[in-house]
């Protein structure tokens, strides 16, 4: 359990994300600190998600018309009031007592949506109650890993639509959790907490020593896995961790209503590109026949800028709010994405961008784009 840190003092105040992240370490203990911040390996991926967004450049236009500019955004047939989500996350109970139904209360606050984890620590019924009656809130999704127990996963998903969840995430690229130095570190399993346990969780969730080995591949979701999933829901269906143009281009052929360029936040496939360099052909190889979403490294309003510059629909934020939350709970969450909506609104202003619509490739400047 994180102990928490006072921030009343007003120098003391996190005014950007970097300062919240700091708080956060303070507050949470080492093991803790361990499975939230840390990456796979040697944590390249991890490193070069924030780095490669900051590396790209902006180029404003002047003198634009700016009149009731906004940030709302159409997503899956819908209007939002922000193009910003926050990531899926495991354990959110670990990082505070206020866990994901604090989580969700901060997103709805702030007009983000939630993607809440298949391994929340808090029922997916609460989080829903929460939140769902807020008119300005952003969209209610539910990620899922693909279950060998098709029954349960079934029963699970019939739970999240009788709840109101409004899509189907499901991740595709952690079939094994990846290689963890400094979760290997503490020693033999994650020391998670009672009260941190996975509520709708069936499997034993793969670790990094069991591999292809140990029998994981063999429930390892395939295509055909995602055609099933698609016909046993009416909710849209989108793909977490696509990030070869190829496998966009056969999301599409199987009408996915939904694509997310990720790396899992860098944390299980080290020395994947950066997701800011993932995204453009995932974005070339969709047409705009499916939403793109992306995640990985975003820190800065310019970011989520970038992000929907380079043909994102919105983004999603891991970490940063993770952070937030573990040393101030709720407050802290929305504090975080608070400052990151206000300084997207900024970054639109001072690039000439009326709304989210007006943001193009051409308010980029990037050497590395082809
Ligand atoms: C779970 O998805 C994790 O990355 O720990």
């Amino acid at each position: 359990m994180g102990r928490h840190v006072s921030v009343a003092r007003m120098n003391d105040t996190p005014i950007n994300l970097y300062d919240h992240e700091k708080l956060a370490h303070a507050a949470l203990d080492e093991a803790a600190w361990a499975y939230f911040s840390g990456g796979a390996a040697d944590e390249i991926t991890l490193q070069n998600n924030t780095r490669a967004w900051q590396d790209m450049g902006l180029a404003p236009r002047v003198l634009q018309d700016l009149q009731g500019g906004h940030t709302h955004i159409q997503l899956l047939g819908r209007s939002w009031p922000t193009p910003m989500l926050v990531a899926p996350m495991a354990h959110q109970r670990w990082a505070h007592a206020d866990g994901e139904a604090g989580m969700a209360l901060a997103a709805a606050a702030q007009g983000c949506g939630m993607v809440l984890s298949h391994q929340t620590s808090t029922p997916l019924q609460t989080v829903a109650d929460l939140v769902q009656g807020e008119a300005e809130r952003g969209p209610l999704w539910f990620q899922l890993y693909w279950q060998a127990d098709h029954g349960a996963l079934r029963a699970l998903m019939a739970q999240i639509e009788d709840a109101g969840y409004e899509a189907l995430v499901l991740t595709v690229d952690a079939p094994v959790q990846g290689v963890r130095d400094r979760e290997r570190r503490l020693g033999p399993g994650l020391p998670l907490p009672e009260h941190a346990r996975p509520v709708h969780w069936q499997a034993q969730p793969p670790t990094e020593s069991a591999g292809l080995c140990a029998g994981h591949g063999n429930a390892a979701p395939t295509w055909d896995d995602v055609a099933r999933l698609q016909s046993w829901t009416r909710l849209p269906v989108l793909l977490k961790g696509i990030t070869h143009p190829l496998d966009a281009a056969q999301a599409v052929r199987m009408n996915l209503s939904g694509l997310i360029v990720s790396n899992h936040g860098g944390r299980t496939l080290d020395t994947q590109p950066a997701s800011a360099r993932l995204l453009l052909p995932v974005v070339d190889a969709v047409q705009g026949d499916a939403a793109v979403l992306v995640d990985g490294g975003i820190r800065r309003g310019t970011d989520v800028f970038k992000a929907l510059a380079l043909g994102a629909d919105a983004v999603l934020v891991g970490r940063p709010c993770l952070y937030g939350l573990a040393h101030s709970g709720a407050r802290g969450a929305a504090q975080v994405l608070r400052l990151l909506r206000d300084e997207l609104e900024m970054a639109m202003t001072l690039c000439g961008c009326r709304t989210p619509q007006d943001i193009t490739p051409a308010h980029l400047q990037w050497p590395g784009r082809s």
